[in-house]
């Protein structure tokens, strides 16, 4: 079965109880059984991994990237200066979706850089929790088109 990384950033475990005006009012554990309903009926296999440490992010990557078809990440704030994470991200040569749950590019001007994005397929922001299971529809069906 064609397996995908779901990978979340730093403080986003506090997800629910973080400023819920922005991020919404889901934990990350409800926002994992979404997606693990959703992986099952696209019949993927999804890993999950959350750190607030950017080397447990990449340590992960080095182990699993090998193993799986493609990759759904919301980098948290790493997303706008985690330059070993890029380039950890660039070593696993999968498909990668960025998601954001909130509009970065409607916030503090730093957020509306990523430097994850050149890397990415492409990137959701701004569609809260719902981000993550459009980017995993998409993976799910661009990988298959990839293998033919
Ligand atoms: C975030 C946006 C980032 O700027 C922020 O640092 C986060 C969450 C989002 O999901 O909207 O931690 O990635």
């Amino acid at each position: 079965m064609r397996r995908i990384l779901v990978i979340h950033g730093p403080n986003l475990n506090r997800l629910g109880a973080r400023d819920p005006a922005i991020y919404g009012t889901l934990t990350l554990q409800d926002i994992q059984e979404r997606l693990a309903e959703k992986a099952q009926e696209l019949g993927v296999e999804l890993l999950f991994f959350q750190s607030n440490s950017e080397g447990a992010i990449i340590d992960f990557l080095q182990e699993h990237a090998p193993h799986a078809q493609g990759i759904v990440i919301n980098p948290g704030a790493l997303t706008h200066y985690g330059l070993s994470l890029r380039d950890a991200l660039a070593d696993t040569r999968l498909p990668i979706v960025e998601v954001h749950l909130s509009n970065i590019h409607a916030r503090e001007e730093w957020r509306s850089k990523s430097v994850i994005a050149p890397l990415a397929v492409g990137q959701i922001c701004g569609l809260g929790w719902r981000g993550y299971l459009y980017a995993l529809d998409f993976l799910a069906v661009h990988i298959r088109e990839e293998e033919v």
